[in-house]
């Protein structure tokens, strides 16, 4: 534990403390994570080398209340160099700590780094993840679970419990030979099935139990690489109350959609007979559909589930669109504080830019490449924040970026948008593919005002949601359609957008939002970390 009183000694200055992103008078959380690999044995799947925390996989849970300071020591034991990201932890005024290229040097095998941040106003559920390569598809990832601190009211009746289900869709194959694949110029393959907390189909271990008569809180994160999920509880339904840090409006569904990347949290009252109930998570748009189970426990019940499947939604988009239409944000819970990110009143605000991103896959040089506006992203040897800060010219300039679809052929680049703090952005992601896509934004949550089908034009915008939309960090948008966001520029800093699925993010399919105004000031950005590590141009 020597690093621990390394690091309370350097915390003892408060005025030191808040340039470098803590806060000195909210409570710390230590944690040593040791990333390995080790064999794992995901239920039917033969075993296979995963990447693991601790011995652990799926990661551990971290569990903290909003407002607490988290250091977290990543030690790097794999073979390649690494990064975790905190998926939907705002990092405010602190994209030092994303934990992506763009804003960290990787860490070098062998070696270990501090990520010193704080999960500030926002209470919900949200994941972690490795960012580097494909090595999320082996393992490495976890639920980050916030919660109230005591002066916070919650807009739901305090649950008798909770469970957390991690569910993403699975890979025989290691990652190291899908990475190479991709690297080829070859697609993904189709994943081979759907974990639950890392098993499949095991029903006997993963078993969630309650008390018959009891309301329970479920927190569910997508963690796959490229499927959206549906989730569904045999006989039960399910309440909705948080997205990604949105309380929103409690309404009441027989199952829910959850994209890559996303995250939400529901209520399940154990209104059955005491008996055993089937948990079911299938993939959503995809031919096979591919379905895993998990067991909901009666305290109490010597039955063990049986009967039919909970069935799945109708395979077309519009009754998923027709879902995402009615998350809308409850106006009157403050628990996230009514104002986390961006103005409560979004609706009145003047927009100062609209982005329209438009995705599409294309060969370059024979290699298949994801890309943004006909721009296939291209991460530099120094991170674009390194370079920001210490002014090294030919990383990056602001005029790669497009602010609308292009005609090709496709190029590659290092996409940086340049927006000013405080700017309100509209930005409209258009899907002209065939397949559904997941956009994630690091540093915010969006207000997501508009889903629609086929081709966006600003006569959509008075179809907007500007009352109530929910707002979130990831957002789907379905195959040949769009999806609407307003934002609040308010978080300073080299923010990642990103595909949310991964072999598009990692062939491409991401920009960085550069948030920027020329005063430095400890009030709007802290400053460069001690420790932070140094690479490309940023080394010498
Ligand atoms: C992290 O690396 C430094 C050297 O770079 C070393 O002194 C320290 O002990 C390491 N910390 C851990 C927890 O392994
Ligand atoms: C898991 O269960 C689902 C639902 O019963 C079934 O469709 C699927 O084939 C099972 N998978 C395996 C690998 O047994
Ligand atoms: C909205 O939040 C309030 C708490 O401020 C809560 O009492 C109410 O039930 C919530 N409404 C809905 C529809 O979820
Ligand atoms: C928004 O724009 C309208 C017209 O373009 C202008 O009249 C109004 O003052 C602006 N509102 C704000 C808050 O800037
Ligand atoms: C990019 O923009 C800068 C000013 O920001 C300008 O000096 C430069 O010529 C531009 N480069 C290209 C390739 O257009
Ligand atoms: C990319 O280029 C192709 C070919 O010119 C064009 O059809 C397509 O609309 C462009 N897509 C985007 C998103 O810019």
């Amino acid at each position: 534990m020597g690093h621990v009183s390394v690091l309370s000694l350097f915390l003892g200055s408060l005025a030191l403390s808040s340039i470098f992103g803590i806060q000195a008078e909210s409570p710390y959380v230590y944690l040593t994570w040791r990333i390995t690999y080790a064999t794992i044995y995901p239920g039917n799947f033969p075993p296979q080398r995963g990447i693991l925390i601790n011995g652990q996989f799926p990661g551990p849970t971290i569990g903290v209340n909003t407002n607490d300071n988290l250091i977290i020591t990543i030690i790097n034991d794999l073979d390649d160099p690494f990064l975790m990201t905190w998926n939907g932890i705002w990092q405010r005024k602190n994209s030092w700590q994303d934990g992506v290229l763009g804003t960290n040097c990787p860490i070098p095998p062998r070696s270990n780094y501090t990520y010193t941040m704080q999960v500030k106003d926002q209470i919900g559920t949200y994941m972690y993840f490795p960012f580097t390569l494909m090595h999320r598809v082996s393992g490495g990832f976890g639920s980050i679970n916030v919660y109230r601190r005591s002066v916070i009211a919650l807009p739901y009746p305090e649950p008798a419990g909770e469970h957390t289900l991690l569910i993403g869709d699975w890979y025989k194959t290691d990652h190291k030979v899908l990475q190479k694949r991709l690297d080829n110029g070859y697609g993904m393959p189709m994943p081979d099935g759907l974990l639950i907390n890392g098993l499949q189909n095991f029903s006997t271990d993963r078993v969630y139990t309650g008390q018959a008569g009891k309301t329970y809180l479920f927190r569910v994160a997508n963690v796959g690489i490229m499927t959206s999920i549906n989730v569904r509880i045999q006989d039960h339904t399910m309440k909705l109350v948080e997205v990604e840090g949105s309380h929103v409006l409690q309404e009441t569904y027989e199952s829910l959609d959850v994209h890559p990347g996303q995250s939400l949290t529901f209520l399940v009252t154990l209104n059955g007979v005491i008996k055993d109930y089937y948990i079911v998570a299938s993939t959503r748009f995809t031919r096979p559909i591919l379905s895993t189970t998990a067991t909901l426990h009666y305290d109490g019940s010597i039955i063990t589930a049986t009967g039919p499947l909970p069935s799945a939604p109708a395979f077309e988009v519009h009754g998923s669109m027709k879902q995402a239409r009615t998350f809308r944000r409850n106006l009157t819970a403050n628990a996230a504080r009514p104002n986390p990110q961006g103005s409560f009143r979004y609706g009145e605000i003047n927009i100062t830019r609209t982005l329209v991103l438009g995705n599409s896959a294309e060969k370059i040089n024979g290699k298949l490449q994801y890309g943004v506006n006909n721009v296939s992203y291209v991460n530099p040897t120094t991170p674009l924040k390194l370079a920001d800060y210490y002014n090294i010219p030919g990383v990056f300039d602001l005029n790669t970026s497009r602010d609308k679809p292009t005609p090709g052929p496709m190029t590659q680049g290092t996409i940086v948008y340049g927006l000013a703090l405080h700017d309100f952005v509209e930005i409209i992601f258009q899907n002209n593919e065939a397949t559904t896509q997941s956009w994630h934004l690091d540093g915010y949550n969006v207000f997501v005002v508009g889903f629609g089908s086929s081709e966006w034009t600003p006569k959509r915008r008075s179809e907007y949601n500007l009352v109530d939309a929910v707002s979130r960090s990831t957002v789907q948008v379905f195959r040949n359609s769009w999806t609407a966001v307003l934002g609040s520029l308010d978080n300073k800093g080299m923010w990642n957008l990103r595909s949310a699925i991964w072999h598009r993010q990692y062939l491409g399919q991401q920009v960085y939002l550069r948030v920027w105004n020329d005063e430095t000031s400890l009030t709007t950005e802290y400053d460069i970390p001690p420790n932070a590590l140094k690479c490309g141009n940023a080394a010498i």
